[in-house]
């Protein structure tokens, strides 16, 4: 499959629709990220914060709030806590992944150190549970609580499935479910919440949310095989040299000769890589389409978003909300 970057950007529109409540969030964020004894965590975070980064999840709170029709000021809260989550758990996947860059720029466990990374992601997860409780929703609290641990609890499944060649993808899903959609899932479920709305309209937005968040994982773990590293703002080949067994890997085992059963063995599973070994995982999954397969899981997991939406009120913001489904696998094509 030739992969070339998107120069596509169609999270532009729902950026520039939610532009005055997406500024209303950043000025939150950057007087949460504040500490009156600790320069480190200002210095940590605005490392992180101000080099940019998408925004996906807190555009998914204002949307989902305002499409529900909500006129009051927690949606923005609501946004800055999913951002200050999102951040918390980025600072920490880099350490336990090594990873040396991201959003363009070299990572704060590089930069610093792993000791720096914990403990200031520690301090924004606690500010995003003091933001949350600010808007005096204990059903917020309870869903972002919830998404809060499944985020670990897919990290943590997510190690232990590392090296290990026999990781099905049920167990992938439940990785990604875990790790990333639970963050989308809650994001959007949240903004209706505070909003009001219905029941179903609720589980619509989950149910959105969910979808989404497993389509971008997928494309995520294409990209670090694909992608490049400028347009990423990562390195490629991560999650090789980190022996995880991602959706186009799980395929490509299962259809394996015993040649190339003996190379997944020896690097996956041995992690003995050389550095001609990326190249040759590529070929491999490249001969069997392992990665066409896996995008086609990550369309089919968009059409589900999409067909979601269907339950929420007509309204600029849904087609907007269809559209950064789509999107998020135009980013590969
Ligand atoms: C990165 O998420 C972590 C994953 C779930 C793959 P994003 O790609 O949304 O990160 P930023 O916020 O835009 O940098
Ligand atoms: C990120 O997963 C998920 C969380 C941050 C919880 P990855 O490790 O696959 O994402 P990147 O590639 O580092 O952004
Ligand atoms: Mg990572
Ligand atoms: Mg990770």
């Amino acid at each position: 499959m030739k992969i070339e970057q998107s120069t596509k950007k169609s999270d532009d529109k729902l950026a520039r629709y939610l532009s005055k409540d997406l500024h209303a969030v950043n000025n939150l964020i950057k007087q949460r990220m504040a500490s009156k004894y600790a320069p480190r965590i200002p210095e940590v975070t605005a490392h992180l914060i101000g080099a940019g980064g998408k925004r996906l999840r807190p555009m998914l709170t204002l949307a989902a709030a305002r499409l529900c029709g909500y006129e009051g000021p927690f949606h923005i809260h609501l946004a800055a806590t999913v951002e200050f989550i999102h951040t918390a758990t980025l600072l920490h996947d880099d350490v336990v992944d090594e990873s040396p860059r991201r959003r363009g720029k070299p990572t704060a466990n590089l930069l610093w150190d792993n000791k720096s990374s914990v403990l200031v992601g520690d301090y924004l997860f606690s500010r995003s549970f003091q933001l949350m409780v600010e808007t005096g929703s204990l059903r917020v609290l309870d869903i972002l609580a919830n998404a809060s641990a499944t985020i670990a609890e897919g990290e943590v499944l997510q190690l232990t499935a590392a090296q290990d060649l026999a990781t099905t993808e049920e167990i992938y899903l439940q990785v990604v479910r875990g790790k990333t959609a639970a963050l989308f899932s809650a994001a959007a479920q949240v903004g209706g919440v505070i909003a009001g709305v219905s029941v179903s309209q609720e589980q619509a937005l989950y149910d959105f949310g969910d979808a989404l968040g497993i389509a971008f994982q997928i494309v995520d773990d294409l990209l670090d095989y694909t992608g490049q590293a400028d347009t990423i703002g990562k390195n490629i080949g991560n999650d090789f040299r980190e022996r995880k067994l991602t959706l186009p890997v799980i395929k490509a085992v299962a259809l394996a000769t015993e040649a190339e059963r003996a190379f997944w063995h020896r690097t996956i599973a041995q992690g003995q890589q050389s550095e001609d070994d990326l190249d040759q995982a590529l070929a491999i999954m490249q001969s069997h389409l392992t990665l066409e397969a896996a995008k086609n899981d990550a369309l089919a997991w968009v059409a589900q978003a999409k067909a979601a939406l269907v339950h929420l009120p007509p309204h600029a913001l849904r087609v907007m909300l269809e559209n950064l489904a789509d999107y998020v696998v135009e980013r590969i094509s």
